[in-house]
């Protein structure tokens, strides 16, 4: 029906990626959202339902489903800590690929489209540049549940979308979100130094730009692979150098450190960089340099500020 608001659930609510979606998405008048969440509060408004409960747990996610019946899904819910899952084995197998898994069976069901937030890390980083027909080959136990939960995704969903992201680049649009950016800007401002890894290869992408994309693709349609993954590609030393000097700072207070050589971490790909050209043809948004994505992710920070 033309002009009908569409059901978008996105799972992951109190995350990096989802607050960012979710923030979008509440300024369009396009859907009616609902927010599951591990942790957050409950919350009720007019074309906006945050649902606290569990996704391992079945019962709930099958009756939620259903009550909801969705247009689109955008699963970003997941355990993302490649050190965690590496020594939770078990937990990440029934986080990141039992609930996909469960989530595909559903959508397939009902005929909802399910995006799944997957990683650049599908990639053993010895290439570099990687394209969406080119094989996963995972270095680590978290990326290998991804690269099970893209199968789930591809088994079940017809018109499914696996979405691999690039390193995320961005401050928290809502909620705490896990995001290195924050954590080096509060590092420089009280004069620390601060330490990011040189074997590293990734081509960065802003949370608003993830954001965007992944809500016009709930709202197309594409399926499919597709790499959301910035313009420009560089080692994480050298993005943060960059980001100090857009900020003021001096490069030397940026250390370089390898990530490989660390004593108790789990595998990182060195090159895990990804080529979005099938992105840049596919969607209106625009994948930003690494730049253009900090300024947007600047801007956005001002514009919430004057807002509040
Ligand atoms: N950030 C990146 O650089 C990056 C790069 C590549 C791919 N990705 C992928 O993109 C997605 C989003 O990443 P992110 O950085 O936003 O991750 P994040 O901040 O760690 O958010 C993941 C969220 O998953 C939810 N969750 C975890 N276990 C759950 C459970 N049992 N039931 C319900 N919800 C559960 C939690 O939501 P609540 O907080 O609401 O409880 C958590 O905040 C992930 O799938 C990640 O693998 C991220």
């Amino acid at each position: 029906m033309k002009g009908a608001r569409q059901r978008l659930i996105i799972s992951g609510y109190g995350g990096f990626v989802a607050g960012s979606i979710v923030w979008q998405a509440l300024r369009s008048d396009q859907w009616d959202l609902y927010a599951l969440t591990l942790t957050a509060p409950a919350e009720e408004q007019e074309r906006f339902h945050v649902l606290p409960f569990d996704l391992c747990d079945v019962n709930r996610t099958r009756q939620v489903i259903a009550d909801i019946r969705p247009d689109a899904v955008i699963h970003t819910a997941a355990l993302a800590d490649i050190d965690y899952c590496q020594t939770h084995q078990e937990e990440a197998e029934r986080v990141n690929v039992g609930v996909t898994r469960e989530l595909a069976q559903l959508c397939g069901d009902i005929g909802a489209k399910l995006i799944l937030c997957s990683t650049d890390s599908v990639f053993d980083g010895v290439q570099g540049l990687y394209t969406e027909v080119d094989a996963p080959h995972p270095v680590n136990f978290y990326a290998e549940t991804k690269v099970r939960a893209e199968e789930a995704v591809r088994e079940h969903v017809e018109g499914g979308v696996i979405a691999r992201l690039s390193l995320v680049m961005g401050l928290p649009v809502l909620g705490a979100g896990n995001s290195f950016l924050a954590k080096m800007i509060a590092s420089l401002a009280q004069g620390e130094q601060v330490k990011f890894p040189a074997n590293e290869i990734r081509t960065p992408v802003d949370v608003i730009t993830v954001g965007r994309a992944l809500l016009e693709i709930a709202a197309g349609p594409f399926a499919g692979i597709l790499h959301l993954a910035g313009s420009t590609r560089l080692d994480r030393y050298e993005m943060a150098c960059q980001i100090a000097e857009r900020l003021g700072h001096s490069r030397d207070r940026v250390l370089a450190t390898d990530s490989n050589a660390m004593a108790g971490r789990a595998p990182r790909p060195n090159d895990a960089s990804l080529d979005n050209a099938k992105a840049r043809r596919i969607l209106r948004t625009p994948m930003r340099t690494l730049m253009d994505g900090f300024d947007l992710v600047m801007q956005t920070k001002e514009e919430q500020e004057r807002a509040a």
